[in-house]
C-alpha cells in the first residue's frame, strides 16, 4: 500500500480528487467505483469542481460498494439517493451508467455487469470504525463476493445519527464481497478522523485478517491510502510513509 498522510482531510481529498480526475481525463470512459459515507464529500465536490470547469463525465462509468437493505431507493437515507443528491445530479454523467446494488436477487447480476464494462479501473473507498469496506464486516470472507449480509451493532450504530430513531437503521445491507472489491485495478482508500485510527492501523500494519476487512488491501497491487493526521496517529511507521512519499522512486 501506498500511504499518503495529509494534514487535513480537505488537503487529502484535493490530492485523491486530482488522481480521479486525471483518470477520467486519460480515460473518458472510465469505471469508478464508488462509495458512500461523509469520507468521500470532499472528493466528490473535486470531481464536480473539475466537471463544471469543462472535465466530461458523460461516458464514465460508476459502481457503487453498497446499498441499505430493507429501505427504498427513495427514502432519503439510501445510498442511491446520497449518490444522486451528492454527485451525479452535479456532474453531466448520464444515470443509466450509474449502478447502485438494488436487491439480493441482483448480487450476480451485479458482479455481471462489472465484468461486460471491462472492471472497475478506480475503485473509491472509505473505512468504518470497525475496519469494514463497502458493508464487509468484520468476519467476511476475503474471497466474498456481492451479497446480501448483516451489519454490526458497532455500524448500525454509527450510522444511526443518520436515523431519526435507532430503531429505523437497517440491519442488512448489499455489498461488494471484498473478492470484488479487490479485483479494481486501483483502489484509494480515505480515512480521515481519530474515530478511524484504531482501524487505520489493523487495516496498514496488522496482519490480514478478516476481522478487519480493509487489511485485505495489502494483498492489493495498487492501493492507495489517503489520511488526515488524526486518522494516521497510531500509525507505527509514519515517519517512513512521509519520507516514502518524498523519496518516490522514479
Ligand atoms: C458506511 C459505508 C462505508 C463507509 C463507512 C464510513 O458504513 N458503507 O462504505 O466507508 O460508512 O462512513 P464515514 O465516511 O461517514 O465515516
Amino acid at each position: 500500500m501506498e500511504v499518503i498522510i495529509s494534514k487535513t482531510a480537505e488537503e487529502a481529498s484535493q490530492l485523491a480528487g486530482a488522481l480521479v480526475n486525471n483518470a477520467v481525463r486519460n480515460n473518458p470512459s472510465l469505471v469508478l467505483g464508488l462509495a458512500t459515507g461523509s469520507t468521500p464529500l470532499s472528493l466528490y465536490k473535486e470531481m464536480v469542481k473539475a466537471c463544471r470547469a469543462g472535465l466530461d463525465y458523460s461516458r464514465v462509468r460508476t459502481f457503487n460498494l453498497d446499498e441499505y437493505y430493507g429501505i427504498s431507493p427513495e427514502h432519503p437515507q439510501s445510498y442511491r439517493k446520497f449518490m444522486n443528491d451528492h454527485l451525479f445530479s452535479k456532474l453531466n454523467i448520464d444515470l443509466k451508467n450509474t449502478h447502485v446494488p438494488d436487491g439480493p436477487a441482483h448480487c450476480a447480476t451485479y458482479e455481471a455487469a462489472i465484468k461486460a464494462a471491462g472492471g472497475i479501473d478506480i475503485q473509491v473507498l472509505g473505512i468504518g470504525s470497525d475496519g469494514h469496506i463497502g458493508f464487509n464486516e468484520p468476519t467476511s470472507s476475503l474471497a466474498s463476493r456481492t451479497r446480501l449480509v448483516t451489519l454490526t451493532q458497532q455500524t448500525v450504530s454509527d450510522n444511526a445519527r443518520f436515523f431519526a430513531t435507532a430503531d429505523q437503521v437497517p440491519r442488512y445491507a448489499l455489498s461488494m464481497g471484498v473478492g470484488t472489491i479487490l479485483e479494481s485495478k486501483k483502489c484509494i482508500m480515505l480515512c480521515f478522523g481519530a474515530n478511524k485510527a484504531k482501524a487505520v492501523k489493523g487495516a496498514i500494519e496488522g496482519g490480514m485478517s478478516q476481522f478487519n476487512p480493509a487489511s485485505a488491501l495489502q494483498m492489493h497491487p495498487d492501493t492507495v491510502v489517503f489520511l488526515d493526521e488524526a486518522a494516521a496517529a497510531d500509525l507505527q511507521l509514519k515517519d517512513y510513509y512521509r519520507w516514502a512519499a518524498a523519496n518516490q522512486p522514479l
